[in-house]
């Protein structure tokens, strides 16, 4: 079975290729590389010893999209391939848009086009706005503090508008939480371009000596410890979460919130992480980043009781595998 992958080289997106080709699936992606490379898809073929059939296109692209849908006989689409960098969504909103809704209306229009009923697509917990956790996916959405998230939320509605007008659709809403780590191959992983926004890349950094103390964003939350708490999710638990909800084949586009369903602080993750890979990690507290919420961390019953998936790895398997590859990363000076 043939499943189209857009974005697939890209972080969760290279994570999922391993869990759909050791499901039995045949992967073929569509990326345009532009925040990712092709040699993440070796890598990949590498791990899996199984082919990934990939095209460099742009999804944004209908024709080419269209030329895909021809050449292959498909099951299901995962749509990842879009902008995700939150601050760089403020100042480049047009951009942002434009790639992600127009990316998520070709997919749409070829699934329609070709009778692919299928489509998983790649949101996110941001989707929420500043709400009390757990969040649960019946909850209101508010509306998001950067256009990024607003595209996440632009997209869940047009492909739930799809379903309603079109009952042969079979879609699965993703709300990812906050996904770390990387295979335990330590052969792929993350990779942010410069110094990353995220706090597993940065410490990642900081354990490195590249950078030389990670700044905490604000200490006076109301948290266990004042530090702002989220639902940390290994890739690999996220990446089985697709193949979950690829074999769900109910009518109907359907929210799922895929997370561990338990927060952990930052001094918590500090802690984990050094204590794990027995590497000091030196930090400052500093002010408060804007827009961030104090505490975010998800419902999961739904995906577990619908989709018969539950995250399997904790925090502490997760500072092992992201410090893991970011030492293949510096041996092979990627
Ligand atoms: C961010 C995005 C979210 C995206 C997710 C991907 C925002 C508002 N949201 O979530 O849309 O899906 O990344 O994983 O940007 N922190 C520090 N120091 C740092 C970096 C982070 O203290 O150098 C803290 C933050 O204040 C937060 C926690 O670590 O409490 C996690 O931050 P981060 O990894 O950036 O993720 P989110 O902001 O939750």
């Amino acid at each position: 079975m043939n499943i189209l992958v857009t974005g697939g080289a890209g972080f969760i997106g290279s994570h999922t290729c391993i869990s759909l080709l050791e499901s039995g699936y045949s992967v073929i992606v569509a990326d345009n590389f532009c925040n990712s490379e092709s040699k993440i898809l070796e890598k990949v073929m590498e791990i899996t010893g199984k082919r990934v059939i990939t095209y460099e296109i742009d999804v944004t692209n209908e024709e080419q999209v269209n030329s895909i849908f021809k050449n292959h006989q498909l099951e299901a689409v995962i749509h990842f391939a879009g902008y995700k960098a939150v601050g760089e969504s403020v100042n480049k909103p047009l951009d942002y848009y434009y790639n992600n809704i127009l990316s998520t209306l070709v997919i749409a229009r070829a699934c329609q086009m070709y009778s692919v009923n299928k489509i998983v697509f790649s949101s996110s917990a941001t989707v929420y706005g500043d709400q009390n956790s757990p969040f649960v996916e019946d909850m209101n959405l508010l509306p998001t503090t950067n256009p990024y998230g607003e595209t996440k939320a632009m997209s869940e509605r047009i492909l739930m508008d799809m379903c309603v007008s079109d009952s042969r659709f079979s879609v699965a809403l993703l709300r990812y939480f906050n996904p770390v780590g990387a295979h335990s191959s330590g052969l792929i992983g993350e990779e942010p371009r410069g110094i990353p926004n995220n706090l597993m890349p940065y410490i990642t950094k900081v354990a490195k000596g590249e950078l030389e103390n990670l700044n905490i964003f604000g200490d006076n939350y109301s948290t266990v410890d004042g530090t702002g708490v989220r639902d940390y999710i290994h890739v690999m638990d996220l990446a089985k979460g697709h193949v979950a909800a690829l074999q769900n084949k109910k009518n109907g586009a359907h929210v799922y919130n895929l997370g561990t369903g338990y927060g952990t602080s930052v001094l918590e993750m500090v802690k984990a992480f050094e204590e794990v890979n027995n590497i000091n990690i030196p930090y400052k507290i500093v002010d408060k980043r804007s827009g961030d919420i104090g505490v975010c961390y998800a419902d999961v019953t739904k995906a577990s009781r619908e989709l018969n998936w539950e995250a399997q790895q904790n925090i502490r398997d997760m500072c092992r595998d992201a410090w893991r590859y970011e030492k293949y990363r510096s041996s092979v000076k990627v």
